[in-house]
């Protein structure tokens, strides 16, 4: 067997690196193919520093070309960790629509209480793991929930000058950036907001707040897909939205609303596809056991129907809502399953948004004339 440097190249594409939405060739994680008789070294120079990552990309690697290549073949893989100072590769992301803020993406869900608050923390802080630089508005201007989950309720942005003008400085927790009604507002105190008022709070944390360069922004909306999802869709042009449900047929059903509401004519922001959250329990004492409580795969199989793509399912486990509860967001934990499946999700999302960008041009901000109806929404 002659074993040669494209046919390992070619082999090393069907490969993503964690983080990293084009296949491992493509991104410049492989700098080096050396190929002596059947013996093969490949170096590697990847951004995400988790020894996790690290270890199955290796293996990946191995796996990959004694299956396509040459099973016999003797590999050596020389792993070069480039981060977490280092930048992720994003130049494939266009679209400025914010300055300064490269992707903005909408984690909607329809009905209430399925878990996008606690998937939204989860993705932001897995994201900023992976070396992006991430910003996280709450924009659950109802029940913001971001300052508990991010252990931060008792703090206040502070105002800082940017060009002689007063910006609202986010706060900073776990890498990620933060604001949210939530820390204006006395922890007790109900906010009864009107449309317009809660429009202008949401205006004030996208515009007069310093986020400075980001490569993601996350809207934790609120539930439902009423004004306010309005209000954000003409604040701000959003790059796509992803839909959390549970395999629950009421969350299905919301989150299929959900869905179209993104994705009807007069609004058009591509739905970068649906979150199975809670898709199986799984008790600390059986850790094999996995109970269908809501249903098995709803999610997935809404995706396949609205032709959407499945981003991945999060189980439902007790450490997770704990997490939440205390403030550090469950896949902060390393080497668990939990951020294992935070992982998979995570890699799923940035490679959707590196395909949607590369294939569709900037979501437009829209303009609407009447909160009456949709039908009423018009392209700015
Ligand atoms: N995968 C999970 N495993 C265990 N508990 C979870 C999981 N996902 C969410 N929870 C818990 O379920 C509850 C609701 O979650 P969360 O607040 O994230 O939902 P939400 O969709 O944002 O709700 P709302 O519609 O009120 O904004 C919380 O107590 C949270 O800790
Ligand atoms: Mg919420």
């Amino acid at each position: 067997m002659k074993l040669n440097k494209k046919d390992i190249l070619k082999s090393l594409e069907s490969i993503t690196v964690p983080g990293e939405g084009q296949n491992m060739v493509e991104s410049g994680a492989v700098t080096n193919v050396m190929v002596f008789g059947d013996e093969v070294v490949v170096d590697l120079t990847i951004k995400n520093p988790s020894l996790q990552a690290r270890k199955k990309t290796e293996v990946e690697i191995l796996k990959i070309i004694h299956r396509e290549v040459y099973e016999k073949a003797k590999i050596t893989v020389n792993v070069k960790v480039d981060a977490p100072a280092a930048k992720p590769k994003t130049n494939e992301i266009k679209g400025k629509p914010i300055p300064g803020i490269k992707n903005i993406i909408a984690v909607a869900s329809g009905k209430g209480g399925v878990g996008k608050s606690t998937v939204t923390a989860n993705l932001a802080v897995t994201l900023a793991k992976m070396g992006f630089k991430v910003g996280l508005l709450d924009a659950d201007i109802y029940g913001p929930s971001m300052p508990i989950m991010f252990d931060v309720a008792q703090e206040r942005p502070l105002s800082i000058k940017v060009d002689g003008k007063s910006k609202m400085k986010p706060i900073e927790s776990y890498g990620v950036q933060l604001l949210s009604i939530g820390f204006f507002t006395q922890p007790n105190q109900a906010v009864i907001w009107r449309g317009p008022m809660a429009s202008k709070a949401l205006n004030q944390m996208i515009f007069d707040a310093h986020w400075g360069e980001l490569d993601f922004m996350l809207l934790d909306l609120p539930p439902g897909t009423g004004d306010i999802h309005l209000s954000i869709m003409q604040a701000m042009p959003i790059t796509g939205a992803v839909v959390v449900s549970t395999p629950q047929e009421v969350a299905l059903a919301d989150a299929r609303k959900g869905v179209a509401m993104f994705q009807q004519d007069s609004i058009n922001v591509p739905v970068l596809g649906i979150i199975e959250n809670m898709a199986y329990f799984t008790p600390d004492e059986l850790p094999n056991n996995k109970y269908y409580i809501f249903g098995k795969e709803g999610a997935k199989h809404l995706a396949e129907d609205l032709e959407v793509p499945f981003l991945g399912e999060i189980p439902l486990v007790q450490s997770i809502r704990e997490a939440g509860d205390v403030g550090r967001p469950a896949a902060m934990q390393t080497a668990t399953p939990i951020e294992a499946a935070f992982e998979e999700l995570t890699k799923n999302v940035v490679s959707e948004v590196v395909k949607r960008n590369k294939d569709l041009p900037p979501t437009e901000a829209i303009k609407i004339t009447t909160m009456a109806g949709c039908s009423a929404v018009k392209k700015k």
